[in-house]
This record gives structure tokens, C-alpha cells and sequence, in this order.
């Protein structure tokens, strides 16, 4: 009886966390409408980064595919990249990612960023321009 209790506790605990960690998605999309936050995001984007990473996160022949990316980076990672930059030396010819640790329009919004690169990478939302909640 014990052991069955203890089972049953350890169940819940673990339901009950991933429930908390589904929870804490960085974004919100309702009926594939997102919010300000996600929004933003795909703004930001499409202003400093769409130019060498490709529309909507998807990559191209000279940067990464982000979408992709941020499926195997931490935030915190993610973040340093984009603050400090960095050249890809063993490349045939050298990539660069700039440092945008300057860049208010970037810095400022770097959790908006990734939110919607996260929904991006999670299949939540579609390419192109979000439609928003409320829209
Ligand atoms: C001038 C072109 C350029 C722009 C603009 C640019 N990047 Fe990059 N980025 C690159 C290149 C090239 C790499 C790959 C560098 C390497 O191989 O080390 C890269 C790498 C990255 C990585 C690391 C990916 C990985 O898988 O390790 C992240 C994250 C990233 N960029 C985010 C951004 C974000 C966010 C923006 C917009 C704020 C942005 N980049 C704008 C060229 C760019």
C-alpha cells in the first residue's frame, strides 16, 4: 500500500511539472493569434535579423536556420550570441553574426525574440506576418 501511495505520489509530481513547464511557454497563441510579446518578436526579426538568417527564422545559405536552433539552445545562450556575436572561423569563407549588444531595437526586446522563434520551433505558428490577438 505503501509503495502504491508513493507511486502515486511520485505520478502527480512529475504530471504536475510537466504541466508547469507547458505552462511556461514564453509565448501565447490563441486560435493561431499571438500576443504583443510574440509579435513584437516576429517585428524585431524581420527589422535586424531577417536580412542574413532568412524570412520567418528559416535560415539561409549564409546564416543559420534559427528555428532550429533554438530547439537545442538555452535562453541564456541564445542571448550571449546575440549580445557578443560570433565568427565562425573553420567556415570555407568566414560567417559573421554581429554583436548586437549595442542595439536598443535588439537588446531591449531580446525575450520578445525569442519567444517567437520558441513558437516558430515548436510548430505553434506559421510563416509570415503573425496575426494578433485582438486583431
Ligand atoms: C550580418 C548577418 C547576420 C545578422 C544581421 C544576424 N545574424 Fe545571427 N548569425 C549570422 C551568422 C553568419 C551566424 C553563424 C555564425 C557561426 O557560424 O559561428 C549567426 C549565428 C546566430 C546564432 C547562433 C545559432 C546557432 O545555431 O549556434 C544566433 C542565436 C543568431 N545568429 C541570432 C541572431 C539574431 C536574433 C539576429 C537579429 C537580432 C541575428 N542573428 C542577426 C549572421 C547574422
Amino acid at each position: 500500500m505503501r509503495t502504491a501511495a508513493a507511486l502515486i505520489g511520485t505520478l502527480a509530481l512529475v504530471l504536475g511539472t510537466a504541466f508547469v513547464l507547458a505552462a511556461e511557454k514564453p509565448y501565447t497563441i490563441i486560435d493561431g493569434k499571438v500576443d504583443k510579446k510574440t509579435f513584437n518578436g516576429w517585428r524585431r526579426y524581420t527589422e535586424s535579423c531577417l536580412r542574413c538568417h532568412g524570412p520567418d527564422g528559416a535560415g539561409s545559405s549564409y546564416a543559420p536556420d534559427l528555428v532550429d536552433s533554438v530547439k537545442h539552445m538555452s535562453q541564456d545562450e541564445f542571448n550571449e550570441v546575440v549580445v557578443n556575436g560570433r565568427t565562425n572561423v573553420n567556415a570555407a569563407s568566414e560567417n559573421v553574426m554581429p554583436p548586437f549588444g549595442e542595439v536598443e531595437d535588439v537588446v531591449t526586446y531580446l525575450d520578445d525574440i525569442w519567444a517567437y522563434l520558441k513558437a516558430r520551433a515548436d510548430g505553434v505558428l506559421g510563416r509570415g506576418r503573425p496575426p494578433r490577438i485582438g486583431d
